[in-house]
């Protein structure tokens, strides 16, 4: 299946249950992660912030958080978890652009390199991350381990619960020779079907 997509509409039909699909649970050791590998204070740029998931905590840790995301709506609802602004916030491509220099460390977690449609343009954008380092910066990237779906039958649909009145159905298709993995992602709530 091939489809096309587009940063800045990101999150725009998501944005209600977006932070209920990425639990804060996980948080805590990412910071704990950083704390390990950079001072306190140190400058860090996330490419594909969302909504402040890491960030916010980051800055909350004592940190110089930089954040950059196409999609306005992921932006916004960072600034609703940010009324100190304490991250300093860049809409951008971070295929393209490059939002500072210098910083200490590179971050970009949860599955967002592999939302890039190619081996090429995952390789732009770790290129982009090594032109925001200065000297002895680190990156640090997290993403999932894609064997697990290559495993699965070629179209496979599971299902969560959310919270109360709210099941996720992920629908997906893995096509390993080609090394691409479509999720479609139904949120139904109260009888009501948002996807
Ligand atoms: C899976 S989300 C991860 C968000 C956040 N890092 C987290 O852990 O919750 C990926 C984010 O990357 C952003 N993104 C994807 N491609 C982008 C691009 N080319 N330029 C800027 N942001 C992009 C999306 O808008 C989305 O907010």
């Amino acid at each position: 299946m091939s489809t096309s997509f587009d940063p800045v509409a990101y999150g725009e039909s998501t944005i209600d249950f977006y932070d209920l699909l990425y639990p804060a649970g996980e948080v805590p050791g990412i910071v704990d992660f950083i704390r390990k590998r950079v001072p306190e204070g140190s400058r860090i740029v996330e490419l594909g912030a969302g909504t402040g998931r890491v960030a916010v905590p980051l800055a909350e840790s004592g940190y110089a958080v930089h954040a950059v995301d196409a999609a306005p709506a992921m932006l916004k609802a960072l600034r609703v978890k940010d009324p100190a602004g304490l991250v300093s916030v860049h809409q951008a491509d971070f295929t393209r652009d490059v939002v500072g220099r210098d910083f200490d460390l590179c971050l970009i977690v949860k599955n967002t390199l592999f939302m890039m449609q190619s081996q090429e343009q995952q390789c732009t954008v770790l290129r982009r991350s090594a032109e925001h380092l200065g000297e002895g910066g680190l990156l640090v990237v997290e993403t999932y381990e894609p064997s697990f779906y290559h495993a699965l039958p070629s179209t496979h649909t599971q299902s969560s619960v959310l919270g109360a009145n709210k099941l996720l159905i992920d629908t997906i298709q893995c096509d390993p020779v080609a090394q691409t993995l479509y999720f479609l992602r139904t949120l139904v709530t109260d009888g009501r079907k948002n996807s």
